[in-house]
């Protein structure tokens, strides 16, 4: 800390970390999301060298990486690889206005927690570069390049919810993203006395880049097939339900849980913006609940410790709704907790997480900020 403090820096940017109220899993096939940035944040500083070199140092990894802007590589996967490939498409688009610099960043965001760190870190590094290089570089483009970051040199297929919210946030809004056009518009977080609350499991079960990348490839699979039939479906979001459940038996079981569960999750997404805007928050509450169903029982993403949070809340009249958030397989759920029950709610929830688990129970208050923002 000491050393980011003394750090003499050209260049501050603060990234934050994203939550989704919800839309799981539907970036990637078209449909639409509700995410928000949060208070959660990594700060990083830059200042420029004179020559080719780059050293970049972690505090919430305890290590350094460095590198020469004329040798990038990516040996082997870690938090240096969602920068490689930041730099890497940076070199491709502008090679002449890119030199050496010197970064330090810290971190208050948990990682593989489900608030989406690695978004953060590309997208506050990308941004972090512009400012310092005076790159000619639009916010569509850095939100691509990042995208294109992770799926080429960490390997996750993801979409592009978390790195458009990352980047396009607004304090006290929810973004409702439409992921074909990838365009956005504001929703008051007007949330009637309620409080949005993360429960951070501590578990992260290893499992999420594989299952990830399956999830698209069946998703991919169930369309191509629902495309034979139906050539008029670009996504498989724009699927109705009902033409999924009609064609069942040209589906194998897993396409067709898959396919099932994003139609309709798609179609909660548009409800739960329209009842958010309405100030229906009980209404919001019940499809959080469905939300996770669907993630529990048809996309098989969810996980014993989720579940068993999820489950705890069903009969406390004070929270409205929960379900798992992010990618799955750990990381927190998102609860929607009455004001004047909080404290209550986190002192029970501890208590009976650490007994069933024998793990400690990370609680969060989240407050929507704005997105990554230029300090300096
Ligand atoms: C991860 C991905 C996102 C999105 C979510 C699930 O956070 O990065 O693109 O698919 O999982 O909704």
């Amino acid at each position: 800390m000491k050393e980011f403090n003394e750090f003499i820096s050209d260049v501050e940017v603060a990234s934050p970390g994203r939550i989704n109220l919800i839309g799981e899993h539907i970036d990637y096939n078209g449909g639409h999301v509700l995410p928000a940035s949060i208070d959660k944040k990594i700060v990083f500083k830059f200042r420029k060298r004179n020559d080719h070199k780059i050293s970049i140092k972690s505090g919430a990894y305890e290590s350094i990486y460095v590198t020469d802007l004329m040798h990038l590589e990516n040996k082997s996967v870690s938090w240096r690889s969602y920068l490689t490939g930041v730099l890497y498409y940076f070199k491709e688009i502008c090679p002449e206005n890119l030199s050496g610099f010197d970064c330090i960043f810290v971190s208050e965001i948990p990682i593989g927690s489900g608030v989406s760190s690695s978004a953060a870190l590309e997208c506050g590094f990308a941004k972090g570069l512009k400012e310092l290089f005076n790159l000619k570089i639009s916010d569509e483009e850095i939100t691509l390049i990042c995208q294109k970051a992770e799926h080429n040199f960490v390997g996750t297929k993801c979409g592009i919810m978390d790195q458009y919210a990352v980047i396009n946030g607004k304090a006290n809004h929810f973004l409702l993203l439409d992921c074909q056009t990838i365009k956005s518009s504001l929703i008051p977080a007007n949330l009637d006395g309620y409080q949005l609350i993360l429960l951070n499991t501590n578990v992260s079960h290893n499992l999420s880049t594989s299952e990830y990348n399956k999830r698209t490839q069946e998703c991919k699979s169930a369309l191509e097939k629902i495309n034979i039939a139906y050539p008029e479906y670009k996504f498989l979001c724009d699927v109705p339900a009902e033409v999924i459940k009609n064609y069942k038996n040209q589906l194998l079981v897993n396409e067709y849980k898959r396919a099932l569960y994003v139609s309709e999750e798609n179609e909660r997404t548009t409800k739960a913006a329209k009842y958010l805007m309405e100030g229906e928050i009980s209404e919001l509450g019940k499809l959080l609940y469905s939300s996770h169903q669907g993630l529990r029982d048809l996309y098989k993403v969810s996980c014993k410790e989720l579940d068993f949070l999820v489950d705890f809340t069903l009969g406390l009249r004070q929270v409205v709704g929960a379900r798992m958030m992010g990618g799955g397989f750990g990381g927190c759920t998102i609860n929607l907790v009455h004001e004047n029950f909080v404290q209550e709610f986190l002192g029970k929830i501890k208590i009976a997480y650490s007994q069933k688990f024998n793990i400690n129970l990370a609680t969060h208050l989240v407050h929507i900020h704005n997105g990554v923002e230029i300090l300096k």
